[in-house]
This record gives C-alpha cells, sequence and structure tokens, in this order.
C-alpha cells in the first residue's frame, strides 16, 4: 500500500529554547528564513506525499497560519521584489493539504502519534520529527526510506550511528543485517533512552518513521514507559518482536535543532550552502 499521508507531532513546549519558545511554537523556529517544520513538509513532498496531519497543542496556532494564505501581506508585497519570497511556501500550500488535531494532554510521542489516528486512519504513514532537520540533496531521508518501505512492506525507522556516551538522548536498536545490504536491520531489539552501559549498540532512532497503522491498537495497549510516558519505541518493539521493523542507515546529514548546538550548526551548515 502506498504512503500518502505524513503525520508531524508538533505538541510540545520547547523547553530548551525559552524564553524563544514562549509564545513561539518550537516547530516555527527558522534555520535562516525557513521555519523547521517546512523542512520537513518540504521532505515529505519530495518522497511524494501530499497530506500533512498535523499534531498540535495549545500555542500552536502559527503553524496552522503558516500554510495558509495571508492576503494582507500578499496585497501588501505583490508586484514588488519581496513576493518571490513567498513562492516556495505558496507552491507548498498549492500541492499540500494539510489537516490537524489537538493533542490535550502530553503523554510522549507515543501518544501523540496515537492522537494523530483520526488523520491517518487504516493506512501506513511517515512520521517526522521536525526538529530532527535532515538534508540530502534531492534524495531526502523519507524519499530514501520510501524505497525501504516498498521493498519490505513494515515498519521502518532511520537509524544513525551516535556516540555511545549520547544513547540517553534517543532510542537505540538492535538488529541483524538484512542480507546483501550494508545499511538495513531486522531489528530485534529497541529501548528508549538507555544508559550507554544498557544499551545495545549505538544504532540510534532519528526523527523519521514508516508505520504500519496496527501501530495504533499497539499503542492504545502501550503502558507509560521512560519518563512515565508513552513511547513509540515501546509499541514498535512489539511489531518487532514479530519481525516487523527494518532499521535503516539513511545517507546525509541531520541536524537536532531541538538542542541548541544542533540548532547553530544547522543554520552555520545552510547559510554556507546558500550563497
Ligand atoms: C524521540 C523518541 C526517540 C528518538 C528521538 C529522535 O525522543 O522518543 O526514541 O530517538 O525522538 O529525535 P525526543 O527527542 O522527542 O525526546
Amino acid at each position: 500500500m502506498k504512503i500518502n499521508k505524513c503525520l508531524f507531532p508538533a505538541a510540545g513546549y520547547g523547553t530548551r529554547f525559552l524564553p524563544a519558545t514562549k509564545a513561539t511554537p518550537k516547530e516555527m523556529l527558522p534555520i535562516l528564513t525557513k521555519p523547521l517544520i517546512q523542512y520537513g513538509v518540504e521532505e515529505a513532498v519530495e518522497a511524494g506525499i501530499r497530506t500533512m496531519a498535523i499534531v498540535t497543542g495549545r500555542g500552536k496556532r502559527a503553524i496552522e497560519d503558516h500554510f495558509d494564505i495571508s492576503y494582507e501581506l500578499e496585497h501588501q508585497i505583490k508586484g514588488g521584489s519581496k513576493e518571490a519570497l513567498l513562492s516556495e511556501i505558496r507552491s507548498l500550500i498549492g500541492q499540500c493539504t494539510f489537516s490537524y488535531t489537538r493533542q490535550i494532554e502530553m503523554r510522549g510521542l507515543g501518544h501523540a502519534i496515537l492522537t494523530g489516528e483520526t488523520l491517518i486512519g487504516d493506512e501506513p504513514f511517515a512520521v517526522v520529527l521536525a526538529d530532527d532537520l535532515c538534508s540530502n540533496g534531492d534524495d531526502g531521508v523519507l524519499k530514501q526510506m520510501m524505497e525501504v518501505y516498498d521493498r519490505y512492506q513494515c515498519s521502518i525507522v532511520a537509524i544513525e550511528e551516535i556516540p555511545l556516551d549520547q544513547t540517553h538522548k534517543y532510542g537505540v536498536i538492535a538488529g541483524d543485517l538484512v542480507d546483501n545490504t550494508n545499511d538495513t536491520y531486522r531489528v530485534t531489539d529497541m529501548v528508549e533512552k538507555p544508559e550507554p552501559k544498557d544499551a545495545p549498540t549505538n544504532m540510534a532512532i532519528i526523527g523519521r518513521y514508516i508505520l504500519t497503522p496496527d501501530i495504533f491498537n499497539i499503542l492504545r495497549d502501550t503502558k507509560p514507559g521512560k519518563g512515565g510516558e508513552i513511547q513509540i519505541t515501546d509499541a514498535l518493539l512489539e511489531q518487532a518482536k514479530q519481525g516487523r521493523v527494518i532499521a535503516y542507515k539513511f545517507k546525509g546529514r541531520r541536524f537536532d535543532c531541538g538542542s541548541i548546538d544542533g540548532f547553530v550548526e544547522a543554520t552555520n551548515y545552510f547559510y554556507k550552502g546558500s550563497y
């Protein structure tokens, strides 16, 4: 079955960026002139997806306004040199539909994804965590993952090797290389944010997933895990036990824009590429 929809969990507070995120959603923080979530939507479009499903929360209205026409602004800059600055976002709005639902209580990433069920329905879907900003020319990470999904028809997580002392920040997997590949693993274990001594490997999940829709029923039964939150990692482990999760070591770069260091790194990287 084709992947037609991309879910963006975007309800989190972004406390690491306070006070910037006091009244501005963290997904709207810009790398140069574009907000993080727009990069995510562009990556989904590049992968052939046109239906964006966004799980928001209180204080996130700016996301909806961003993916909408601003008549006053358009009228103001029409015919002038600034008009071109809106062409990318206009083109996205023209190609995609955006639907929203609100997560009323913050009960973890797994719970946010479950909240999105009403927008996704009974079909496989992609998930983008906008604060993981990925770059790989025209062959974006989600596009690469679509090809992996076509081959294996099960849930896919994107992974990257990280220094062992960073495992407490990520979902970490263990798996067996799939025959004749050097980048694709059949997942055998996954642990949410383990201490290095408890980590099965140094292969970390980054914020890109393709999930089969049975994940929703699994999430409904998933008990709160690490940090008292409902974790997508725990739900995926249930699929992995049945051999139904593939981890894919993606090509390209990922910036952790949920941290100040990663945000600055991404800003410099995109600035250098922009002239
Ligand atoms: C979430 C997931 C984690 C994953 C990470 C990727 O954590 O829970 O498994 O490795 O995203 O960015 P968060 O960064 O939301 O704490």
